[in-house]
C-alpha cells in the first residue's frame, strides 16, 4: 500500500505540474513534509486525505489502491524474494558483451515497423519502457515522437547516445521499471521487444508483469494507450492447461566477439515449463574466452512466467483498459491457437468523456440495472465470459464505479460457478 500512495500520489501531483513547494503551500505543511511523503517515511495526516483526494479528484481508496470490492488483490505488494530471483547478476564484462551482442544480432525492424503503423504519424509524447539500446526508440523519435526510454542496464543505455546525436525529441534514463517511478502524462506507454516476458526482478513474476499494467495506467494522460507486443511461447498463450515439460538439449543463441576483443557465447541450457505454475526456468551459461585469453563461465538461473492472454485482458480491464486493436501477428491477423506474435493497442479511460445519468436521460434511456445485465450473463446471453463483458461496459462507456460493481459480481459468480461445478464432479 505505501508503494502504491507513493507513485500514485507523485504521479498525480506531476499530473498537475505541481512542485512539492506548491502542494505544501496549499496544504498548509511543510514542503519536508510533502517530500517525506513521496520519500514512504510518512503518510500524510489523517485529516488531510479526504482534501488531498478531493484536490485530485480521486477517493481517498484510490490514493491507497483499495477497490471497496476487492480490498485484498487492489494493493501493491512490496517485492517478495522468490526463487525465481534473477536480478541483473552478470558480470559487467558479461553485461557488455550482451549489449554489443544486442546491436549486432537483433536487426529486425518488423515489430518496429508495425508499432510506428499503429502510433499514427501524429506527434505523440511516448514512454519506452525497457528500451534497451533503442532499437525500438529510435525510430519513434525519427518518425517525430517526443520518446523517453527506460532501462535498468547502464551498458545498453550507454549506447544510445551516439545513435541520438542531433535529436531533441529524445530522453533516457537508468531506472528500475519494477521500483522506480515512471512519471506521467504520456499518449503511449510501449511495452514491447517481449518486455512483459523478460522482466527482470526480485518479485514474483506475475505480479511485476501486473504492476507493469498498473504502472502504465499512471503513467498515461486520459485517453493514452498502452501498446504490448510478445510472443506468447507456442501453446502457452490460452488459459487451457497444457502438460508440463522438461527441455533438454543446449540452444546457443549469440556467439560473437565484442568491441573490446572478448569472444563469448550465450547458451540456453535445459530447463523445466510447470503448466500449474505457469513458469518456464532455465539456466542461460555465459562462456567467455577474453581478449587477454583467460575463460570464464557464469550460469545465470531464469524463469519466465506466461501469463496467458485472458489474464493479461483481466489485468488491462482492472486497470481501466480497453483492448481497441488487438493481432496475432504484424500482417494484421487475429489471435488464433497457434499466434507467433501477440499485439494489444488498449485505451486507458477517459472518465471525463463517461456520460452521467443526465446523459442516458437525455437519450431516452435508462442506465441498465446490474440485475438484469447479471442475469443476461449468467444465462449467457450476452457475452462469454466476464472479461468481454466488462470490456463490452467499458466500450459502452458505463460509469466506472458501476463497472467495478460488476466486475467484482461476476468474480463472485464465477466463483459460484466454479464451486459448483467442483461439486457436480464429485
Ligand atoms: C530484450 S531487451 C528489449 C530492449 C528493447 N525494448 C527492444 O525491443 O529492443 C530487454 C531489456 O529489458 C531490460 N529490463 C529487464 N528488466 C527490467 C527492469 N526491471 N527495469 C528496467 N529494465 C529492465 C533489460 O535491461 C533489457 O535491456
Amino acid at each position: 500500500m505505501a508503494i502504491y500512495f507513493i507513485e500514485k500520489f507523485k504521479n498525480l501531483r506531476k499530473s498537475r505540474n505541481l512542485t512539492q513547494e506548491q502542494i505544501a503551500d496549499i496544504f498548509h505543511v511543510s514542503p519536508q513534509a510533502v517530500s517525506r511523503w513521496e520519500t514512504g517515511i510518512t503518510y500524510p495526516d489523517i485529516e488531510l486525505l479526504p482534501a488531498l483526494a478531493d484536490f485530485f479528484s480521486v477517493t481517498v481508496d484510490d490514493l491507497f489502491g483499495i477497490d471497496i470490492n476487492k480490498k485484498e488483490e487492489r494493493v501493491y505488494s512490496p517485492p517478495e524474494k522468490t526463487e525465481e530471483s534473477n536480478l541483473f547478476s552478470e558480470k559487467p564484462i558479461i553485461s557488455k558483451w550482451v549489449a554489443d551482442m544486442y546491436d549486432q544480432k537483433v536487426t529486425d525492424t518488423d515489430d518496429v515497423g508495425f508499432l510506428l503503423s499503429v502510433v499514427g504519424e501524429k506527434p505523440k509524447k511516448i514512454l519506452e519502457i525497457a528500451c534497451g539500446s533503442g532499437r525500438v526508440l529510435m525510430p519513434l523519435a525519427k518518425a517525430g515522437h517526443d520518446v523517453t526510454g527506460l532501462d535498468a542496464d547502464e551498458y545498453v543505455l550507454a549506447k544510445i547516445p551516439a545513435k541520438a546525436e542531433g535529436l531533441k525529441n529524445i530522453e533516457w534514463r537508468a531506472a528500475d521499471a519494477v521500483q522506480d517511478d515512471w512519471g506521467a502524462g504520456y499518449d503511449v506507454v510501449v511495452l514491447a521487444g517481449n518486455i512483459l516476458y523478460n522482466i527482470v526482478s526480485d518479485m514474483d513474476y506475475a505480479k511485476a508483469q501486473e504492476l507493469f499494467i498498473r504502472k502504465a495506467a499512471s503513467a498515461l494522460a486520459k485517453g493514452g494507450y498502452v501498446y504490448i507486443d510478445y510472443s506468447p511461447g507456442g501453446d502457452r498463450l490460452l488459459d487451457t492447461k497444457k502438460e508440463s515439460q522438461k527441455h533438454s538439449g543446449e540452444w546457443v543463441v549469440w556467439e560473437g566477439t565484442d568491441s573490446e576483443g572478448n569472444y563469448g557465447k550465450m547458451v540456453l541450457l535445459a530447463g523445466e515449463y510447470d503448466a500449474d505454475t505457469r513458469l518456464d526456468r532455465f539456466t542461460r551459461r555465459f562462456e567467455f574466452t577474453l581478449a587477454d585469453g583467460e575463460t570464464i563461465t557464469q550460469d545465470i538461473p531464469c524463469a519466465k512466467h506466461f501469463a496467458p492472454l485472458q489474464q493479461l485482458h483481466r489485468w488491462l480491464a482492472d486497470a481501466g483498459f480497453t483492448v481497441e486493436q488487438e493481432y496475432g501477428g504484424y500482417d494484421r491477423s487475429p489471435i488464433g491457437e497457434d499466434s507467433t506474435r501477440v499485439v494489444i493497442y488498449a485505451r486507458k479511460a477517459d472518465e471525463s468523456n463517461i456520460p452521467k445519468d443526465s446523459f442516458y436521460k437525455s437519450q431516452g434511456k435508462n442506465r441498465p440495472k446490474l440485475e438484469d445485465v447479471l442475469n443476461d450473463y449468467l444465462e449467457g446471453d450476452i457475452l462469454q465470459n466476464a472479461l468481454n463483458f466488462v470490456s463490452w461496459l467499458r466500450a459502452n462507456k458505463m460509469a466506472p464505479q458501476y463497472i467495478s460493481i460488476c466486475a467484482s459480481e461476476i468474480r463472485k459468480c464465477e466463483r459460484g460457478k466454479k464451486k459448483n461445478r467442483g461439486g457436480e464432479s464429485s
